[in-house]
């Protein structure tokens, strides 16, 4: 028997026990005569103490970092207590020690607090896996995936496989391919997410489907996105918005229940797209602070008079003003407000400048432009800002989109500053009533916000039936009535990050060609591409609906953090690299015969 315990389950009451552990050498201390040592395993640290005469064994001097031993012998009360560590109040006086494998030095130390950076402990990702801070993420991982699955099992939800070598589901990526041995140049994608087939199920009858699975997509990488990564992806029959939302919010206020112990009381607040924009400029606020935004002109339309009729060129000349204000900030010195000025001039936000209003404790307002605004001017102003006596209010001014994002990560930027974003809290939020459209300038085409397979609002079918969806001036695109279209979609947001999201879906085959049609794919490709789905629906495909979770975010924000890499056990770096493994890499000139592939010279 390899251990009659592991390393973080012996206490005082055990004292006297012959006890036999195993595990991997954490730190080996010698004083005097004897040696300590620290014994690691998944489930914590147990010291053992060796005597002078079992210290003398070459065998034990020879120990080091991390080799994998077994130690038998007596536990007793230890002298000098440990209140750090659950074990801390005993030891085992070891009799014996066996060494069941050795180690190298590892290249960074196995400890809370590493000397390893980034690079090094991704490529020795096994050993990084053993420091309990990345461990712990992976057991929280695997207790939101245990009650996930208890909830929806509970609820009749079955967990179903669905394939990995497809074709493509348009989720707005790029695909991963994989060429076909035995089909000559042909490719499967991998798939985006279970989309079609999950549709499929509900025709199929299923009425109630879940899996956790792994999903591929071929974008650019940040800190909440990895080449691959794992939804909880549902469906339900015979289902509308209403259903789905209270199903679901159940399923998160479960996880948070039973992994964090946290109630979380009443409805999840909801909010509709267009007051998410309007309120915060962006269509996944972080609700855990209440700084909303002012909009003093919009689109050319000014919703102040003193706005409208100043001369102030940087306003005159604006798209769009918006403005928010900045509890007790009224004190900046000229030095801090310089760098709030830098920091919307970088690239990443790409305004030309910040202009403020200083609305001072003693209710006197002073601005960056008091040049063309007198005081009476400047409350307005701050009154449309829902300022107090003491705030900073900051205003952005410059083309619609651009703006409305800088002043959404200006928000969010003074909020962390002013340490208004705490990982404790946690605030839920669902997004209702997106378009259903977006429009493509560039492409000059509506592309489907969500996916093509996403349901408009029941009272907006007709408008999407009976228009063209050609527009003949790109600039007007606004005016055209698919610009007005709602979809039954929803996301659910927390903590200002978008952790889910899903829509009713359409199940009527002229419906869905309709879509298709509006999204510029013509009958044959949609034949093509999406046949399968378009006869699926004439076999009496019910009603349904559904919403998948992005799983590692859901992980990572449960833990505080926001990088999702943390949370997977063998992530992917920036470029997509798996540096461990070495993937990807080139395949041997055999294989490439085998799929008939040649590779061109870059
Ligand atoms: P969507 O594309 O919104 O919807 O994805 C659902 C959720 O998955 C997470 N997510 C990601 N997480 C990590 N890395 C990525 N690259 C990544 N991309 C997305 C997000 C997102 O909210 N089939 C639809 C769902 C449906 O309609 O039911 C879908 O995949 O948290």
């Amino acid at each position: 028997m390899f251990r009659t315990h592991n390393c973080g389950e012996l206490r005082i009451t055990d004292a006297g026990q012959e006890v036999t552990i195993s595990g991997w050498i954490q730190t080996i201390r010698k004083f005097g005569g004897i040696t300590f040592i620290d014994l690691r395993d998944r489930y914590g640290i147990t010291q053992l103490l060796i005597d002078e005469k079992l210290s003398e064994d070459p065998a034990i001097g020879g120990l080091g970092r991390e080799y994998v031993i077994q130690a038998k012998g007596t536990v007793q009360e230890r002298s000098n207590k440990n209140p750090q560590i659950a074990t801390g109040d005993i030891e085992i006086a070891a009799n014996k020690v066996n060494i069941l494998n050795s180690s190298l030095v590892p290249p960074f130390t196995i400890q809370d607090e590493t000397d390893g950076g980034d690079d090094i402990r991704m490529k020795y990702r096994f050993l990084d896996l053993r420091r309990n801070a990345v461990k712990k993420n992976l057991l929280l991982r695997h207790e939101v995936s245990s009650a996930t699955r208890r909830y929806l099992n509970g609820q009749h939800f079955v967990e179903v496989e669905t394939p990995f070598l497809i074709k493509s589901t348009p989720e707005g990526a790029r695909d991963f391919v994989v060429p076909s041995r035995m089909n000559q140049g042909e490719f499967y994608a991998l798939p985006q997410s279970p989309q079609t087939f999950k549709q499929l199920l509900m025709v199929s009858g299923f009425d109630r489907y879940y899996q956790i699975v792994k999903c591929f997509r071929d974008e650019d990488l940040r800190a909440d996105r990895q080449p691959e990564f794992t939804q909880i992806d549902c469906e339900m029959s015979f289902v509308e918005q209403e259903d789905i939302l209270q199903m679901f919010e159940g399923l998160i206020k479960n996880i948070f229940k039973e992994v964090k112990n946290i109630n979380i009381p009443g409805q999840v607040p909801r909010i509709t797209w267009e007051d998410a924009m309007w309120n915060y400029g962006n269509d996944k606020p972080d609700t855990r602070f209440e700084i909303k935004l002012a909009n003093l002109k919009v689109k050319g339309k000014c919703f102040l008079e003193s706005i409208k009729e100043n001369e102030f060129p940087v306003f005159q000349n604006a798209e769009t003003i918006l403005s928010i204000a900045i509890p007790d900030a009224a004190s900046y010195t000229r030095k801090q407000t310089d760098e709030l000025i830098d920091w919307v001039k970088r690239p990443q936000i790409g305004m030309g400048g910040l202009a403020f209003i200083k609305y001072n404790s003693d209710n006197t307002l002073k601005s960056s432009f008091d040049k063309f605004f007198n005081e009476a001017q400047l409350k307005t102003i701050a009154e449309k800002t829902n300022a107090q006596p003491g705030d900073l209010i900051l205003i952005l001014a410059g083309k619609e989109e651009r703006t409305r994002k800088a002043i959404s990560d200006l928000r969010l930027f003074m909020a962390g500053r002013l340490g208004l974003r705490n990982p404790e809290e946690f605030k839920l939020l669902w997004v209702t009533d997106f378009p259903l459209f977006e429009y493509d300038e560039e492409n000059n085409r509506w592309v489907a916000r969500h996916h093509p397979f996403t349901s408009p609002k029941p009272e907006d079918i007709e408008t999407m039936i009976q228009n063209d969806p050609a527009i003949k001036d790109a600039e007007k695109y606004l005016e055209h009535p698919y610009a007005d279209i709602k979809a039954n979609a929803y996301d659910m947001v927390l903590n200002g990050n978008e952790i889910g999201g899903g829509s009713i879906r359409i199940y009527q085959r002229e419906l869905q060609e309709k879509m298709f049609a509006a999204l510029g794919i013509n009958k044959e490709e949609a034949q093509q591409k999406f046949g399968f789905l378009l006869g699926a629906f004439e076999y009496g495909a019910p009603p349904h609906g559904g919403i998948a979770f992005g799983f590692d975010r859901l992980c990572a924000i449960l833990g505080g953090s926001e990088s999702i890499r943390d949370f997977i056990a063998f992530p992917k770096n920036n470029s997509g690299r798996d540096v461990m493994i070495n993937a990807p890499s080139v395949i041997d000139e055999q294989q490439l015969k085998e799929l008939n592939l040649t590779i061109k010279e870059k």
